[in-house]
């Protein structure tokens, strides 16, 4: 895992543009648009937002001559899209620019899974929706469901095109009829625009390989390893089972770019094209219903000799401009970004004018990492010191995704605790695969690489917390850890199966299409009969699905827990984790939650002095008892507790 982010800007922007170019912008694209009935309100937002989509494009493509007209055709190609835009959705975009911190609320919730793997198809996922209410889901992000390559295709991460489904799922109509019954039972989707590479079977690929010179500079295609072995002396890699480096040379000799597998290319963003064409692809998937865009890999999109070609400026400056686009022709869609690198990396791409939404990889990686070592130093440490976000911005907070779970904590925040990154990272990988001595985790390693000794863990979330091997402690660890991201802030989001505890699916390595990425351990199948017994208390199903449900309804009620405002409260016990939502209005404690979360197997107290700010008597919601702090608090293994003033 790379630990120092490596970005520097250009010292001088590239373009010298004349100041009312931005006005000549405008003026084109009026001229071919202004009569539409569509116009006015695109009109309205275009002049808005133009100078921003202008100034971030010519960051990228300023110094070319025909700037200008890169950027009116671009426009016009919003505005098609504007003009395909339904009536209801255009609805929603008033409503949501009314209230744009509509998503801080504490009844965000977020659910995810595949489609087939879940439901089998969009009507298995529609008749489920009484399931995702009966959760209290207001977020459903169904994993890439576009057409893809078979059998390979990265869990659907191969896009050969964003306009048609695989067809095991149903029609893009039918996704369409989807976005709609979610978006009346209350329920935004989300879903993935793969801006980073398409598919080596999308329609540009194909021709790019058939030799068309135009298909051919959409993405990084080298007739040689000059190029190649010149990028590589800098980049990591990352998926090093399936192709040593970041190239895969085609059938004619030609090397192309892929930062992934060999079937998934790397888009060629430094092609003005490429932007416009994804531009237009971004803007239909909008129109399906789609509410919120995850926004795939986006530290990989630009490419810089001699540096990581992680997270360039100019991966910012795109995401900016795609932003800028989505505010002129569906301003409805915000993004979530993904960018599973240095925390400082992590944050950089969070912004209202960038992405709105963020995965929080970090709380993530710490939450499991204080699960294995009993002390909560690097995780409290993050709550102190990274997890504050700017207005208008939430995390989304996880306890695992579809992926692998990677180390991605900070090697200099480690050290300020004495310990070495690198050999932490080996210890936890060791805890998780159950090659560490008394160790309750059974992971499975991913990518393990022994060249540089980086490894990632799969596992689902019951397998990491023991529940396979019948640990008396699984059910409180899984309970502790939602507990965490229920009331940490932002957005929270249940990877759908943990919520009964699912267990690995061993079968994945029978599939010769899944058996080399062991992702697929913690991508099992829905089970019935699970999902059956999490009505039944004396079933581990049951336990957790009712301790989770009772932690979601509570916090629907709890103020202080919207938006992400958090003061991180320093408990002095090395096993319990601290923090105070404030209330609304102020930091008064009696208004707000104090959260505290004994993360090991035995008794940990909290002394009376400690507590001596609190109000005397505070009420754990979660358990309903009373507590007289001025005797200090003693949390039983694993427990975790919401407290508020008696009375308040
Ligand atoms: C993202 C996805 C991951 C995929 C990769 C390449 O990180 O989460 O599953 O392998 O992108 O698209
Ligand atoms: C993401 C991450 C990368 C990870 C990959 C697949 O793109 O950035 O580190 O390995 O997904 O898990």
């Amino acid at each position: 895992m790379a630990t120092t982010p490596t970005s520097a800007r250009p010292a001088v922007p590239p373009w010298r543009a004349p100041d009312d170019q931005t006005g000549r912008i405008h003026a084109a694209v009026q001229a071919g648009c202004g009569r539409h009935a569509d116009w006015p309100a695109f009109d309205a937002r275009l002049r808005r937002h133009v100078a921003t989509l202008r100034n971030e494009l010519a960051w990228l493509y300023g110094s070319r001559d025909d700037f200008e007209a890169v950027v009116v055709r671009l426009v016009q190609t919003a505005f098609e899209a504007w003009c395909g835009r339904p009536a209801v959705l255009k609805a929603l975009d008033e409503q949501r620019e009314r209230d744009p911190q509509w998503f801080q609320s504490q009844r965000m919730l977020g659910g995810v899974c595949y489609v087939d793997l879940f439901a089998g198809d969009f009507r298995g996922i529609e008749a489920q929706i009484p399931y995702f209410q009966e959760l209290g889901l207001t977020y459903l992000h169904l994993m890439p469901p576009y057409l893809c390559p078979e059998p390979h295709n990265d869990g659907g991460y191969a896009v050969s095109s964003y306009r048609a489904t695989k067809p095991a799922l149903g029609t893009i109509e039918d996704l369409r009829h989807l976005a709609e019954k979610l978006r009346e039972a209350g329920i935004s989707l989300v879903l993935d625009f793969v801006f980073n590479h398409t598919s080596d079977e999308h329609e540009w690929a194909v021709a790019a390989r058939a030799g068309d010179p135009v298909c051919r500079d959409y993405y990084h295609i080298y007739p040689d390893r000059q190029q190649p072995d010149a990028f590589e002396r800098t980049l990591r890699e990352i998926f090093p089972d399936e192709h040593p480096g970041a190239f895969s040379q085609i059938e004619d000799g030609r090397w192309v770019w892929t930062t992934f597998h060999s079937y998934q290319w790397d888009l060629n963003y430094s092609n003005p094209e490429v932007f416009r064409a994804m531009a237009g692809e971004m803007l239909f998937i909008a129109n399906l219903g789609v509410e919120f865009l995850r926004m795939d890999a986006v530290a990989f999109v630009w490419k810089r000799m001699g540096t990581s070609c992680e997270s360039q400026p100019e991966a910012h400056h795109l995401l900016r401009a795609y932003n800028a686009l989505a505010r002129i022709a569906a301003p409805a869609l915000l993004f979530k970004s993904e960018a599973i690198v240095h925390p400082d990396e992590v944050v950089s791409y969070i912004s209202p004018a960038e992405c709105q939404v963020s995965y929080n990889p970090l709380q993530m990686a710490l939450l499991w990492n204080t699960l294995a070592t009993r002390e909560v130093n690097l995780l409290q440490l993050a709550l102190a010191e990274r997890h504050h976000l700017p207005e208008g911005t939430a995390w989304v907070n996880y306890v695992r995704s579809h992926d692998d779970i990677g180390w991605t904590f900070a090697d200099e925040d480690a050290a300020r605790f004495g310990i070495d990154g690198f050999d932490h990272r080996q210890f936890l990988n060791r805890f998780y695969v159950d090659r560490f001595p008394g160790s309750f985790a059974r992971g499975v390693p991913f990518q393990d690489n022994p060249a540089t000794g980086d490894c990632r863990i799969s596992g689902t979330c019951a397998a990491l917390c023991g529940l396979e091997q019948g640990d008396p402690h699984a059910v409180a660890r899984i309970l502790l850890l939602h507990g965490v991201v229920l009331s940490s802030g932002g957005i929270p989001l249940i990877y759908l199966g943990d919520e009964i505890g699912q267990g690995n699916d061993a079968g994945y390595a029978d599939d010769p299409a899944r058996a080399g990425d062991s992702r697929w351990v913690h991508r099992p199948m829905r089970d019935p009969r699970r999902h059956a017994e999490r009505l039944d208390p004396s079933t581990a199903a049951g336990r957790i699905h009712a301790g989770l449900r009772h932690l979601i309804s509570l916090r629907r009620h709890l103020p202080a827990f919207a938006g992400g405002r958090l003061l991180p409260f320093w408990s002095r016990h090395p096993a319990v984790l601290g923090y105070r939502r404030p209330a609304p209005q102020g930091d008064d404690a009696r208004g707000g939650v104090l959260v505290l979360a004994n993360f090991s197997e035995r008794p940990a107290s909290v002394l009376p002095e400690v507590l001596s700010a609190q109000p005397a008597t505070m009420v754990d919601l979660i358990g309903q008892t009373a507590f007289d702090l001025r005797a200090g608090l003693t949390l039983a293994p694993y427990q975790m507790v919401w407290l508020v003033a008696s009375g308040a």
